[in-house]
């Protein structure tokens, strides 16, 4: 539906991650350092993470001054997005705010059919939900019941928070809102989950209307780790795909200011010299991929104590997919209030909207109803567990760049 234009990577030249070249890397950077590195190191970011006024809205999201609902925005926007593309657009009305998907802000062949970006905003619409009730509001919300083959142009308005004057009520989960972040590095995978994980998430996914099914060791583990696994190589294989993730990717200081938006360095979850590494001699679009599908295997897989599938009754259904958005951002609040961490992990997905823009067969989404069930179709996938490495604030646009008062 949204194709790019393809750009060749073949002048990038070919190195890979292992342990040899880390090290080989490490005695690089002291070298580097030694020879007048420190210039490019500074102009890199080599020495600042989360600073700039790409990372204050994490600051002042409670105490920057405004309407009550430029308030509740500005929780919305702290909220998690597919490849922090932030496809959101609020218009603040007395009462009311319409929340539209900004469809420009579209992930090509990696969400063809804007389900991701769909559950995105319901990400946005439970951190508003969590705001609302928080400044004094009861909320009702209604989705649109839209259905994502229809096709899209411009800003389509997907939902409306209703708000009336009502008592405050401040739960756990709004004062999480700062704190969630998604952690991309390694987990303790012998120290497992608290045990009361599978009860929580179940019991947010229900009040959601959505399924999560869970994996912690055994076949179905495997099932679910041999999808994730071949979805990835899958999309690695795919020229389309890979430079249609890597447009969004944010790799200087410069590119995090301007922008304000996309995956950065600092958010892969790489262990402190390779951090170091990675903003000094960035690398291309392909050869990122390739490591990203080893650490998929060998981190974010092996690692992972629990991981997980979210589904709906139609993986096309807006309001099924803002429901799921809405469940994903409970559960990670929930997590961080429990200083798990989380990560989506969305290939096997990914690989089935692109199996069906292709005329492909369905043989993934096969693959995942042996999971769900036949009567539920997996939207979203992650893992989760306590962390080895801290996850860093994503940057994020100013509100007022979203927000349109009515
Ligand atoms: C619908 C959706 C899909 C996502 N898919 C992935 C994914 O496949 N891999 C990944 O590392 N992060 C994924 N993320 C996490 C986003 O990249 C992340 O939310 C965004 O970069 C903002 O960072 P934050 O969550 O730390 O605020 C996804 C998030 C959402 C809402």
């Amino acid at each position: 539906m949204i194709e790019q234009t393809m750009k060749s990577d073949e002048t990038q030249p070919k190195r890979t991650l292992n342990r040899r070249s880390i090290l080989k890397g490490a005695g690089a950077l002291l070298v580097v350092a030694g020879a007048g590195g420190v210039w490019r190191a500074w102009d890199r970011g080599v020495f600042s993470a989360s600073e700039g006024p790409a990372f204050a809205p994490w600051r002042d999201w409670r105490t920057a001054s405004g309407s009550p609902g430029e308030t509740i925005v500005r929780a919305g926007i702290l909220a998690a997005s597919a490849h922090n593309t932030q496809p959101w657009i609020f218009r603040i009305e007395t009462n009311r705010i319409i929340l539209f998907a900004d469809t420009s802000r579209h992930l090509g062949t990696f969400d063809p059919y804007l389900r991701e970006m769909h559950i995105s905003l319901g990400c946005a619409l439970e951190n508003m939900v969590l705001a609302a009730r928080a400044n004094g509001f009861a909320t009702d919300v209604a989705m649109s019941t839209g259905h994502l083959t229809d096709g899209y142009d411009g800003a389509q308005p997907v939902a409306m928070l209703q708000l009336t004057d009502a008592d405050t009520d401040r739960s756990p989960f709004y004062d999480a809102i700062p704190d969630r972040h998604t952690n991309r590095g390694p987990y303790d995978r012998p120290r497992g989950v608290p045990a009361d994980a599978a009860t929580n998430l179940t019991r947010i996914a229900q009040s959601n209307g959505v399924l999560v099914v869970l994996f912690e060791d055994g076949p179905e583990r495997g099932t679910f780790d041999s999808a994730m696994n071949d979805a990835t190589a899958t999309i690695v294989a795919d020229r389309q795909m890979v430079h249609d993730s890597h447009a969004w990717f944010r790799m200087t200081p410069d590119e995090i200011d301007t922008h304000r938006d996309g995956p950065i360095i600092d958010s892969f979850g790489l262990p402190p010299a390779v951090n170091v590494l990675a903003k000094m001699f960035p690398i291309g679009e392909q050869e990122g991929h390739e490591i990203w599908k080893e650490t998929t295997r060998d981190v974010h897989l092996a690692t992972a104590p629990m991981t997980g599938i979210i589904a709906v009754r139609d993986r096309y259904a807006i309001a099924d997919n803002l429901a799921a958005g809405r469940a994903w951002q409970r559960m990670h609040l929930w997590g961080t209030t429990q200083g798990l961490a989380m990560h989506p992990m969305n290939q096997p997905i990914e690989i089935v909207d692109r199996d069906r823009q292709l005329g492909r067969p369905a043989s993934m989404a096969d693959r995942l109803s042996k999971l769900t069930g036949d009567d539920w179709q997996a939207t979203f996938s992650f893992r989760l567990g306590y962390a080895e490495r801290i996850a860093h604030p994503s940057p994020r646009r100013d509100p007022a760049d979203v927000i349109r008062n009515a």
